[in-house]
């Protein structure tokens, strides 16, 4: 294939180079996969609404979340094991992220050290975090956050226990010898448990991860760090509101990309309630099938101040390292700008929910 025209292109191409096992765990989602394929269709059932005879001589992509400005409406969402895409991983994300001038998320499950991955570039950057049983374990890593100039903490809600991934059981997923948890490693929790059968990964989350957590967290995490929260995981009005309850301060709208509870609703579906309920309140993020600059243009008409992009950029690291993610932030940005053009909507600003129509009612107004 020649270069990639668009983000279909690089998962086919990284689907070629990359292992079986990885791919499967990184294209898979939970069960059936059904909120997995309706992530991406559910974009499909919005229409844009253009409006012309509007000065599109300039666009202007840029926006800004939690006070830290973005050249475009768009981060690099939380996802693990990076070097098992290609040996750079999280650093050469790290750079491509600098380099497009938006927020990189790093997971607690990076293959490359916090600290590491901080260094590599001058960009700004959150950490996800996961809660370990053993609170003195996560708080070392919300410290170590801190100290490395992360700028908000991400927790992640949706996984108390892991879903249930039926590629990554059948594949028996583990990580290779040379790769680890890398943030672990002072803890000594940096390898998965070989299993005989079943994903290691799924015995990892279950042996170590705390799955008795509540919002009382985010009181925790308070009295523990200055950095601002960020909720991820949230899917109904009613935990938009107890995250407003609860002084956080910007939520994001997933199911963790189809890979926990299938059958929940594709979040475009979800996004227009959750804004509609706690949009004047807090900042509503949403990830989730985004593989278009329009799709993107769609999250941000239903209120969505930003959207996260997870396998997308994987692929792009899997086919040319950071290169391969740049172009593929090159390419989105390049769609959402002719989309803003072609739509009569040149500022971030400008793209409210009448820019968009709804197919079978999925609008409350
Ligand atoms: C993820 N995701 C994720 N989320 C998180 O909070 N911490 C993590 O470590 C990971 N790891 C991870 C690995 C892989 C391989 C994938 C594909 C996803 C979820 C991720 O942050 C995001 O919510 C989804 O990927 C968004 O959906 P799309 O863009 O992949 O469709
Ligand atoms: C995943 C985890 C690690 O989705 O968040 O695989």
């Amino acid at each position: 294939m020649e270069q990639p025209l668009n983000l279909q292109e690089y998962e086919q191409l990284a689907r070629e180079r990359l292992p079986a096992m990885v791919y499967d765990y990184y294209a898979g989602g939970a069960g059936g996969e059904q909120t997995l394929r309706e992530n991406v269709e559910a974009w499909a059932r919005l229409r844009i609404r253009p409006r012309v005879l509007v000065n599109v001589g300039e666009r202007d992509l840029t926006t800004s979340v939690l006070g830290q400005a973005l050249a475009m409406p768009v981060l690099l969402a939380p996802c693990a094991f990076n070097t098992l895409a290609h040996p750079k991983g999280e650093l050469a994300v790290a750079r491509a992220a600098a380099a497009a001038g938006i927020i990189h998320v790093v997971s607690t499950a990076s293959t490359i050290r916090l600290e590491d991955v901080a260094a590599a570039s001058g960009g700004l950057r959150w950490f996800q975090l996961y809660c370990y049983r053993d609170r003195e374990v996560t708080r070392t890593l919300v410290k170590r956050a801190e100290a490395a100039g992360y700028s908000a903490l991400c927790l992640t809600a949706d996984m108390p226990i892991a879903g249930n991934r039926e590629r990554d059981a059948r594949n028996r997923f583990a990580l290779p010898e040379d790769t680890r948890w890398a943030n672990l490693e002072d803890a000594g929790l940096h390898q998965m448990p070989a299993l005989s059968e079943g994903s290691a990964l799924a015995r990892y989350f279950a042996d170590l991860l705390d799955p008795c957590i509540t919002w009382e967290l985010i009181a925790w995490l308070r009295e523990t760090t200055r950095l601002p929260i960020v909720v991820k995981g949230i899917l109904t009005h009613e935990d938009a509101s107890l995250a407003v309850e609860h002084g956080v301060d910007a939520i994001i709208v997933s199911n963790h990309g189809g890979r926990q509870l299938d059958g929940v609703a594709p979040t475009c579906e979800v996004l227009a309630e959750v804004v509609d309920a706690v949009g004047e309140k807090l900042k509503v993020l949403v990830d989730g099938g985004i593989r278009r600059g329009s799709d993107i243009f769609k999250a941000l008409a239903l209120g969505a101040r930003a959207v996260l992009i997870g396998r997308p950029y994987l692929w792009g690291l899997a086919v040319a390292g950071e290169a391969g993610v740049r172009r593929v932030l090159k390419l989105l940005r390049d769609e959402l700008s002719l989309t803003m053009g072609l739509a009569g909507r040149p500022t971030v600003a400008s793209i409210d929910r009448s820019a968009v129509r709804e197919l079978n009612g999925m609008l409350r107004r």
